[in-house]
């Protein structure tokens, strides 16, 4: 088995102890004796442990002493208590001041292996739970910009009465508009803010798991269930349960969702026992659910039941005048994370972002302000280092498209639409190879002629009178 390995050091004036010791734990790591309690703090000094075994009575002190010690200055280290048979009581009293667990020194390798295994399982539990706590807190600590259009202020004066209500919440909204992040929001809000808050993807579970995830199940209630599991429901009991992509439900699933959205009760899969909760239900979802209820994907009742609370969270088109904050925030943001001299973006380079329609919405700017922060090193982003693909079809480019069809009698959108483009693109190849025509014309992968050609079509010429070959 492949795990990490531990420094090892035991502590036992019993030379022969300390050599079958030797023998039993070399394949755990590499492994120090001391014979009393200086040599020990000596080895200490040079070299920290992460596991110690350590007798109690020593020529030259106490090894309860010693554990007090070693928990002081190295808290992670793991101690297990050597002792004879007559002192189990003081090697409780070990394990009440922080050891790990104690042996009495008629232990069999295999409790020897055992015991590493344990402490092995135990400390990456704590890693996976330091984990946990460090992207709850990443997520928690984040902070949320609602602007002051109308949509923004509509949502910032929602949450700010909806926090304090214990109903259930329906948020809408395209994928990236940060749903989840109101959601916390809500939550750190309202009087729960203390409580857990638990969350729970649905369309990134097999279907089959679902009911399982929300209700957990004891020992044996399905093949594969080997253990008993707390569903997120029960975890989220006194909080808040964050539910999301919620028209991904499976049918049986929403029965039972129902039955706890009105009576606040469910049983385990595989248990009668029913357990009362109290729970608020925070749902979210980027589907047309009234739709989805007609196409008989979602029970009506259900449906009823979370929408009591409907907030509807606009597309990041459409809140606009947020956009510069959010630029502002996510570039403070990423110059922390990457330890990188503070930067902006030019004007123009602002106006070329708020003008691009953002289908993946705010995770998708979020994501070109980290991409630029990680690829540039200089004060100020410049429009010409936005990539291509943000800056040909902004919202401007559009209008102009409206206004160009519109004058034509029959209104030839695509091929105006084309021509912008192509137009559009050209330029931006052309600033950016500085005029060059030869270079131009071998990005965009036609021939100088072709291009020749389309500059003066497309009135181009004109603007770029000084062209280098
Ligand atoms: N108003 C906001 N202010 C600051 N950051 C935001 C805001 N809204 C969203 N974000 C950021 O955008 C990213 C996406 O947000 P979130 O995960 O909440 O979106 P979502 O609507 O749940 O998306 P999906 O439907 O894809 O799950 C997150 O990193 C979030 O911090
Ligand atoms: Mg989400």
């Amino acid at each position: 088995m492949s795990r990490t390995h531990f420094n090892i050091l035991v502590v036992d004036d019993d030379r022969s102890l300390l050599s079958t010791m030797e023998i039993i734990l070399k394949d755990h790591g590499k492994i120090s004796v001391a014979n009393s309690v200086t040599q020990a703090r000596e080895i200490l000094q040079k070299q920290p442990m992460q596991l110690i075994f350590l007798d109690i009575l020593l020529p030259d002190g106490n090894g309860l002493e010693l554990l007090k010690e070693i928990k002081e200055s190295h808290p992670a280290t793991e101690v297990v208590m050597l002792t004879a048979i007559k002192e189990i009581d003081r090697a409780v009293d070990a394990i009440k001041n922080g050891a790990h667990d104690y042996l009495t020194k008629d232990f069999s390798p295999e409790e020897i292996h055992i015991l590493i295994d344990k402490i092995h399982q135990k400390q990456r539990q704590q890693r996976e739970l330091t984990f946990l706590r460090s992207e709850v807190a990443e997520m928690t600590n984040k902070e949320m910009i609602l602007g002051d259009g109308p949509k923004s202020r509509e949502i910032r004066e929602l949450l700010a009465k909806v926090a304090n209500l214990p109903a259930s919440v329906l948020i809408e909204g395209e994928s990236g508009t940060g749903k989840e992040l109101l959601a916390r929001a809500i939550h750190s809000q309202s009087p729960l803010r203390e409580a857990p808050f638990i969350t729970i993807h649905v369309a990134s579970l097999p279907s089959n798991l679902v009911e399982s995830a929300l209700f957990g199940h004891e020992k044996g209630a399905f093949t594969g269930a080997t253990q008993q599991r707390l569903g997120k429901l029960e975890l989220a009991d006194g909080g808040t349960l964050f539910l999301d992509e919620v028209g991904e439900i499976p049918e049986d699933t929403q029965i039972k969702l129902l039955r706890f959205l009105q009576e606040g009760e469910i049983e385990r899969i595989g248990s009668n026992r029913t357990i009362k909760l109290n729970v608020r239900i925070i749902a979210a979802t980027n589907r047309d659910l009234l739709q989805l209820v007609k196409q008989g994907g979602l029970r009506q009742d259900l449906f009823y039941r979370l929408n009591t609370i409907p907030i509807k969270l606009p597309p990041l088109r459409e809140r606009r005048e947020d956009i510069t904050a959010l630029v502002n925030l996510f570039l403070k943001r990423y110059c922390n994370n990457f330890g990188k001299n503070p930067m902006c973006l030019s004007n123009t380079a602002l106006k070329t972002l708020i003008a691009y329609p953002w289908p993946g919405n705010i995770r998708e700017l979020e994501h070109l302000v980290e991409r630029l922060v990680a690829i540039h090193d200089k004060e100020s982003i410049d429009e010409l280092d936005i990539p291509l693909e943000y800056t040909l079809m902004g919202t401007e480019a559009l209008d102009e498209i409206e206004q160009q069809a519109g004058k034509q009698a029959n209104g030839d959108y695509l091929k105006t639409a084309t021509a912008i483009f192509e137009r559009n693109l050209i330029d931006k190849v052309l600033q950016k190879t500085g005029g060059n025509r030869t270079k131009t014309a071998k990005q965009l992968g036609i021939p100088l002629s072709t291009l020749k050609f389309k500059l003066q079509k497309l009135g181009i010429k004109k603007k770029h009178k000084e062209l280098a070959e």
